[in-house]
């Protein structure tokens, strides 16, 4: 596996794969790897010829510096587990050679990224959609693979991705999830026992809601409120949001259609921001 920490030098590398006719897909991470990350790897194993995983712990995308400060990283265990998943190239750029001085080029998505993670967190998709952009640009992968764990995330990417008519096949992966239910993430390592027995109530919730639907219930405010009513009093947790939306366009609906509608939600666990959702079918 080569561990490459330069422009030029993953340049160089790529020139040689397009010689050879080699098709490349791209998993970008922020490190601090975890099984969901592997099974992203492993989609893009099965697609591709070279597999790149880039590590990039991105400053644009943070609009809290201490979220940033705190964020976990471990680049030697990254490494192994990839080393030991067949990944043929680990890209690890630094903050300044992505955005170098003087750096004012931004891209943006308008409507999707204004709800949800959106609303809360300024200037999030807009970090998210130009780094994304950026390591496009240099990793000139065929196909990505973003996980289902960040829906808002991966539908502003495949939006992105198809209105500037990039020649990159975004590849989505499934939603992975401890054995306890809840949906992997590098912030639960920060969750105390305490705190993980409240945050299991997020997919809790959501499995107890579509059981619901699958029983024929189509109110949105009904299948929220499952959620909302399980965290009704408990304390040091806050309810950010709860939707069903159409999975499209990540509108919220007042009536979950039959096919095509998801329930997203982000709680707040002791200080730790948890993304969960779930395919209402
Ligand atoms: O999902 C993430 O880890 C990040 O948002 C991404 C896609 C690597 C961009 O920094």
């Amino acid at each position: 596996m080569k561990v490459i920490d330069s422009i030029e030098a993953f340049r160089a590398l790529r020139e040689s794969w397009t010689r050879e006719g080699k098709r490349v897909s791209f998993v970008p991470t922020m490190g601090y790897l975890h099984e969901g990350h592997l099974s992203l790897v492993d989609i893009a194993q099965n697609d591709a010829d070279c597999v790149v995983v880039s590590i990039f712990v991105n400053p644009a995308q943070f609009n809290n510096p201490d979220d940033l400060d705190s964020y976990p990283r471990e680049a030697e265990r990254d490494l192994k587990l990839l080393e030991d998943r067949g990944v043929a190239a680990v890209f690890l750029p630094t903050p300044e050679m992505m955005y170098s001085e003087g750096h004012q080029t931004w891209v943006t998505v308008d409507d999707l990224t204004q709800r949800y993670e959106g609303s809360g967190r300024p200037g999030h998709f807009r970090g998210v959609t130009t780094v994304v952009t950026l390591l496009f640009n240099i990793i000139q992968p065929h196909s990505a693979v973003f996980g289902e764990k960040d829906f808002q995330q991966l539908r502003v990417v495949e939006r992105m991705t198809a209105d500037l008519k990039l020649p990159v096949d975004i590849l989505r992966g499934p939603l992975f999830r401890e054995e306890s239910g809840l949906a992997m993430s590098s912030r639960n390592v920060r969750l105390d026992k305490v705190a993980k027995e409240k945050a299991l109530l997020i997919n809790q919730s959501l499995f107890e809601a579509r059981r619901a639907f699958q029983d024929g219930e189509r109110s949105s405010e009904k299948l929220t409120g499952i959620l909302r009513e399980n965290f009704r009093n408990l304390d040091n947790t806050t309810v950010d949001y709860i939707s069903v939306v159409c999975e499209d366009t990540l509108e919220a609906v007042e009536t979950a259609p039959d096919k095509g509608g998801r329930m997203l939600t982000t709680v707040e666990v002791h200080g730790v921001r948890l993304l969960d959702n779930l395919a209402l079918e």
